[in-house]
């Protein structure tokens, strides 16, 4: 069984580092906003080539915050992906903000700039740009966009940390950059996780105190805020994590480049790079139009494959019906076709062949 994820291999592979970083935190007796996590908000913070990163219990609370220290709120709209997950809309709901849904690039599964101009009304203060599985959005003309109609750019980077749009991180574009260390993420906690990282100032101190009750100084609330910090050990694990995260990546591409070969001049629509992006391949992402057969039939040779993502977003009840089908044909084309093959840094060549070989078998099956 080659599965979609399989995260013990790369526990296994840093169990020493790992346990010596818990036993650093237990030793301390320090666990929430302790020098683990002042350290970690460094290392991201030069990673991205900003000025400040400030951890929080998860990527949505990063996505939330952000918008709620732009100051968004009730009556104002943001613009956001129809095909993503959850979070990058849910979060708009949670600061009272409506979300305005617009229809992806197919090739790259990133918003298409000319269709967030069009979704622009005199409301909309934000866009949020999602960097689905590892591939940046087009952040020249979205952030160009943003400032011609003064408005802010929130970067959902929760599947992209390490990624770049023309030789500049993610993170480094928008008004504020959103991380997930959720355990499956490229870089991934044992545990729930977050991470917001930006060159200003102003939100950062905002955020600071928005994570932590509204307080800068103990007891002294100056207004209404969270509770969501990163905590001292998921920081410290995160750490030695981080250590490891370009040859992660690296193996990621290789793995990439290695399933485009052995699966090209078949009937799927393989991921690629649009230069100039700088794909991190969080997943590997094909379609076909006989996904649900293709899923079946590769389940049985024993490949596990996941559905990133099965509905669009303005269909889920959560949004309450908000949106119109013939609106976002990509997003409905995407969420009919997608299939997401193993995609692990651990994942050995002749397991790659495999999936490859098997890919290539069962489709002649399904045809
Ligand atoms: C694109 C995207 N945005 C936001 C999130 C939310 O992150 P979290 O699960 O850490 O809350 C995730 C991951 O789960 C994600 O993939």
């Amino acid at each position: 069984m080659i599965p979609q994820i399989d995260l013990t291999r790369q526990h296994l592979a840093l169990r020493a580092e790992l346990l010596d970083a818990v036993e650093r935190v237990l030793g301390s007796a320090q666990f929430i906003l302790g020098p683990e996590l002042e350290a970690l908000e460094r290392e991201l913070a030069a990673l991205c080539g900003v000025r400040h990163a400030v951890g929080v219990a998860s990527g949505t609370d990063a996505l939330a915050l952000a918008l709620r220290a732009l100051g968004i709120g009730p009556g104002d709209e943001v613009v956001t992906a129809a095909f993503s997950f959850v979070a990058s809309a849910t979060t708009v709901l949670h600061v009272g903000a409506t979300p305005v849904f617009v229809d992806i690039d197919l090739d790259t599964y990133a918003l298409d700039p000319e269709l967030v101009e069009r979704a622009l009304t005199p409301r909309t203060k934000a866009v949020i740009a999602v960097h689905l599985y590892g591939h940046p959005a087009p952040m020249d003309r979205l952030a160009r966009l943003a400032r011609d109609r003064s408005l802010a750019v929130v970067e959902d980077a929760a599947q992209a940390i390490g990624a770049a749009y023309a030789g500049r991180p993610v993170g480094s574009w928008g008004d504020a950059a959103c991380f997930s260390f959720y355990p499956t993420k490229n870089l991934g906690a044992c545990g729930d996780a977050g991470m917001l990282v930006t060159d200003r100032e102003d939100l950062a101190e905002r955020v600071r105190r928005l994570r932590n009750h509204g307080a800068r100084e103990k007891y002294h609330h100056l207004e209404l805020g969270w509770s969501s910090r990163l905590d001292e050990l998921q920081a410290a694990l995160l750490r030695v994590k981080l250590r490891h995260l370009p040859e992660w990546i690296e193996a990621r591409r290789r793995l990439a480049a290695r399933y485009t070969a052995l699966l090209s001049g078949l009937p799927l629509a393989l991921p690629f790079e649009r230069p100039p992006a700088r794909h991190v391949y969080h997943h590997y992402t094909l379609r076909s139009p006989q996904r649900d057969a293709l899923a079946k039939a590769l389940a049985e040779q024993g490949v596990g494959t996941a559905l990133h993502y099965p509905l669009p977003l303005p269909a889920q009840p959560v949004f309450g019906g908000r949106a119109v089908e013939r609106g976002f044909p990509c997003a409905w084309q995407a969420s009919r076709e997608v299939l997401s093959l193993p995609c692990f840094a651990e994942l050995t060549d002749a397991e790659v062949e495999f999936v490859g070989k098997e890919v290539r078998q069962a489709l002649q099956r399904v045809a």
